[in-house]
């Protein structure tokens, strides 16, 4: 039989433990006395909560675990994103007293490092606080612990660095507002960081966008095109392309949107890590894991009703890791109109049975085309090891 303490443990498990909605009230209450090694200053007014940061917890249930028991990489995204939301939206409707409200719709993520993995049972704590403020820009920087309850040790598991919109929606547009409250910088030298970062990402934003409009066609799907990948035997060749090519569609529902109706971009970002796993778990066949993710870009809403088509391939393998590029187009089937929402590139990590670092087998590479992303993705594997090394 279940002990008590057990039973408990599991009904926690099997249920949000704060709404994140409820969730910043309920844990101003404990915010005054935490101190973090960001080095933010969470005392503020109005029962100690600071407007310019939260915290949100959860706890990690069995429904967020992948096969081996780890917390998958999208569900992290997107407990990060709801904090981000929050802090966003909070912030952009400051000083917005009967005006339309305003909602923070997430723009861009920066590069994310899963640098440690977060297991079920555990809190996600997820502290998040404001960085740079644009004329219609938010920059949100999130730090996400593990905390294991027992033991009360923490260990960082994420840092992101997310960029919000806010926009006001209705009568079925949406429009960004005309001006950010901005922030108070500490110092002139912060806000300097803060304005380089924001420049940085706006020129890398004009490269990506070129990326986005060559990327096709994603699949090989005709069959002259898929002789090319037949072994002597007549199957299609197992470390191929063809092979671990993945889709996942999926059909928007209110529990993806926030009240306006859009799509929360945490939800896009989860699911676009499911098709990338489908993709390292077809290619490997072994537990794989979310090592990073590029930056993305969300260049259009996706609304109530639309259609979500997601497609994942792999571009390249070193020989610890793989690339995986995924694609995300939504339709509205009403008007048959489809939109590519954005685009990413994900580093997974195969593990064997006791969660080391295993060997990738090298993807066989049949076409010009697929030979051409696979030397890309190897500059982006070196400048991805550059960056983390510089990073130190
Ligand atoms: C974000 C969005 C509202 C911007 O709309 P837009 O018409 O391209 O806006 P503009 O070009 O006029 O730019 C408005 C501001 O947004 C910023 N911006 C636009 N795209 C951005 C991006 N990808 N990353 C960061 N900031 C971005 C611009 O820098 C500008 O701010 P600034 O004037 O302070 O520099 C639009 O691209 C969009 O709706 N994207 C989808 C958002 C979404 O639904 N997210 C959830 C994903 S499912």
């Amino acid at each position: 039989m279940m002990s008590r303490s057990l039973l408990r443990l599991r009904q926690l498990c099997l249920r949000w433990v704060l709404g994140t909605r409820g969730c910043a009230k309920k844990m101003a209450a404990t915010m005054a006395t935490k101190s973090f090694t960001t080095g933010v200053d969470l005392k503020g007014e109005e029962g100690s909560i600071s407007r310019g940061s939260i915290e949100v917890c959860r706890l990690m249930a069995p429904d967020d675990a992948n096969i081996a028991g780890n917390v998958h990489g999208g569900t992290t995204l997107k407990v990060i994103e709801e904090a981000g939301l929050i802090l966003a939206t909070r912030h952009c409707n400051k000083n917005n007293a009967g005006n339309r409200p305003a909602y923070g719709t997430l723009a861009r993520v920066e590069r994310t490092d899963f640098l440690q993995p977060l297991y079920i049972g555990e809190v996600a704590e997820v502290h998040v606080h404001l960085g740079y403020t644009s004329k219609h820009s938010v920059e949100v920087m999130a730090f996400l612990w593990a905390e294991n309850l027992i033991t009360g040790s923490r260990r960082l598991t994420n840092r992101a660095s997310m960029w919000y919109v806010p926009v006001i929606t209705g009568s079925g547009e949406m429009r960004v507002i005309p001006e950010v409250p901005a922030i108070e910088y500490a110092s002139q030298e912060e806000e300097e960081r803060g304005r380089e970062r924001y420049l940085r990402q706006k020129r890398a934003r004009q490269d990506k966008e070129e990326h986005l409009k060559k990327i096709q066609p994603l699949f090989v799907t005709d069959k002259a095109s898929q002789m090319e990948y037949r072994t002597s035997t007549g199957d299609v060749s197992h470390y191929s392309v063809l092979n671990s090519q993945s889709s996942l569609i999926h059909s928007v529902q209110p529990s993806d949107c926030i009240d306006n109706g859009y799509v929360l971009g945490g939800v896009t970002m989860k699911l676009m890590d499911e098709v990338a796993g489908i993709v390292a778990f077809r290619h490997c066949r072994t537990n794989v894991v979310t090592a990073s993710i590029d930056a993305i870009d969300f260049h259009a809403p996706v609304k109530l009703g639309h259609v979500i088509h997601l497609a994942g391939r792999a571009t390249f393998t070193s020989s610890r890791s793989m690339e995986i590029e995924v694609i995300v187009d939504s339709k509205d089937y009403v008007s048959d109109k489809s939109v590519r929402t954005c685009s990413a590139f994900f580093t997974y990590v195969s593990l064997d049975a006791d969660g080391q670092v295993k060997d990738i087998p090298p993807l066989e590479l049949h076409t010009d085309e697929e030979r051409k992303r696979f030397e890309a993705g190897k500059k982006r594997y070196l400048h991805r090891i550059e960056s983390r090394t510089s990073c130190r």
